[in-house]
């Protein structure tokens, strides 16, 4: 492994991952590829930028002869794969994308290991395809059980990744995260949208009751689970990396605001997510087994997020504005009155 491929690479998750391994590993090379969506920030990559082993290139995972081209000019081995649509409550608005990148951008990786010399392909998914769990926890083997287009087009990116694995014998691996928090996450999400709008006194929508169950995750954490797999995982295998650290989404909100020295007041209890899952919980033995732990404990964790968009008010800031308020405003104007 010299020449990785990091797809999505300017995204939260894959923007941390990008950071971690080129720290951590001073013989390989990282080329990121990235659409830069609303999603996509090169700000994330910032800390890197002037490393001579990392390359940005800025393409679409579902144009083959795009990421070809990139593939062939840097002489790319492994491809690690974070790009995606992410958002749920995006999902429910608009699908299209959706199944365009999560499902046809996977194929057309895959597509690189089977006819382009890539030699591994980590692919990066979610606690999501196993829907909803009342109680006790999904194991790797478990039926996917989709219940937002996001989660299904995630379960249909998998679903090529086995079937390519049965049928061409492809070295590929899947990691399933769970709920994942921490810097430079773009603030639509629970815990980025809830710190930056708290910080400015405005309301926080919470959904319904506020008691589903998320199991929360430092990014950090999620970025050495898929560096373990990346390197010890078997071929036509996933695994899950759970953070092992169930809450309710009111805990997790009353946590941040007491954190910020800010009033249980801003919560508003609004329409709930079409949909909507109520709890997620996953086992994560098999990936133990492989040498993985977490290193970070959710109470420090969380002082750490929220100091950090305390702290880079000039990263969030920026973001909220044009694209960003009209979805704001088609998310939750009507929810908030
Ligand atoms: P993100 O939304 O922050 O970033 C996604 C990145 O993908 C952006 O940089 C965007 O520009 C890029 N992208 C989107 N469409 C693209 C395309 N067609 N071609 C190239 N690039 C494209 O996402 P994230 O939260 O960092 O999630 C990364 C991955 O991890 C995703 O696959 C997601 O499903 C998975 N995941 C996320 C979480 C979480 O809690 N955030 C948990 C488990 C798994
Ligand atoms: O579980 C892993 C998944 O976690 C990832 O695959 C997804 O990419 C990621 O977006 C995340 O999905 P969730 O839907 O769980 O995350 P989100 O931050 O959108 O919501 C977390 C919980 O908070 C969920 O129960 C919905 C609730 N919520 C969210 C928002 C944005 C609210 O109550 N109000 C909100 O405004």
């Amino acid at each position: 492994m010299k020449n990785i491929l990091v797809t999505g690479g300017a995204g939260f998750i894959g923007s941390a991952f990008v950071r971690y391994m080129i720290d951590a590993y001073p013989d390989y090379h990282v080329v990121v590829l990235d659409k830069l969506t609303y999603a996509g920030n090169l700000d994330n990559l910032l800390p890197v930028r002037d490393n001579p082993r990392y390359r940005f290139e800025r393409a679409d995972i579902a144009d083959r002869a795009a990421v070809e081209r990139i593939v062939e000019q840097h002489g790319i081995d492994t491809i690690v794969n974070f790009a995606a649509e992410t958002h749920v409550d995006r999902s429910i608005l608009q699908p299209d994308a959706f199944i365009y990148t999560d499902v046809v951008g996977v194929y057309v990786l895959l597509e690189m290991v089977r006819q382009k010399g890539v030699q591994r392909l980590l692919h990066v998914s979610t606690d999501e395809v196993y829907g909803d769990i009342p109680q006790g926890y999904s194991v790797e083997t478990d039926p996917f059980a989709p219940n937002s287009p996001y989660a299904a087009s995630k379960a249909g990116a998998e679903l090529m990744i086995r079937a390519y694995y049965q049928t061409y014998g492809l070295n590929v691996v899947v990691t399933r995260g769970s709920n994942t928090f921490g810097p430079y996450q773009y603030p639509e999400k629970l815990m980025s949208l809830f710190i930056t709008e708290a910080i400015d006194n405005r309301p926080l929508p919470l959904y319904g009751d506020g008691r589903q169950v998320r199991d929360w995750l430092y990014v950090l954490d999620h970025v050495t689970g898929i560096d373990t797999v990346l390197h010890k995982g078997v071929a036509g295998e996933a695994y899950n990396i759970a953070g092992e650290n169930e809450r309710p989404n009111i805990d997790v909100v009353r946590a941040l605001l007491k954190e910020l020295g800010k009033p249980e007041s801003l919560i508003r209890h609004v329409a709930d997510r079409p949909g909507h899952d109520r709890r997620y919980a996953m086992n994560c033995d098999k990936l133990r087994a492989l040498g993985w732990q977490r290193q970070h404990s959710f109470e420090e964790a969380l002082r750490e997020t929220v100091a950090w968009y305390v702290q880079n008010e000039w990263w969030w800031r920026k973001i909220k504005t044009g694209e960003y308020l009209e979805y704001y405003k088609t998310q939750y104007a009507s929810r908030l009155g």
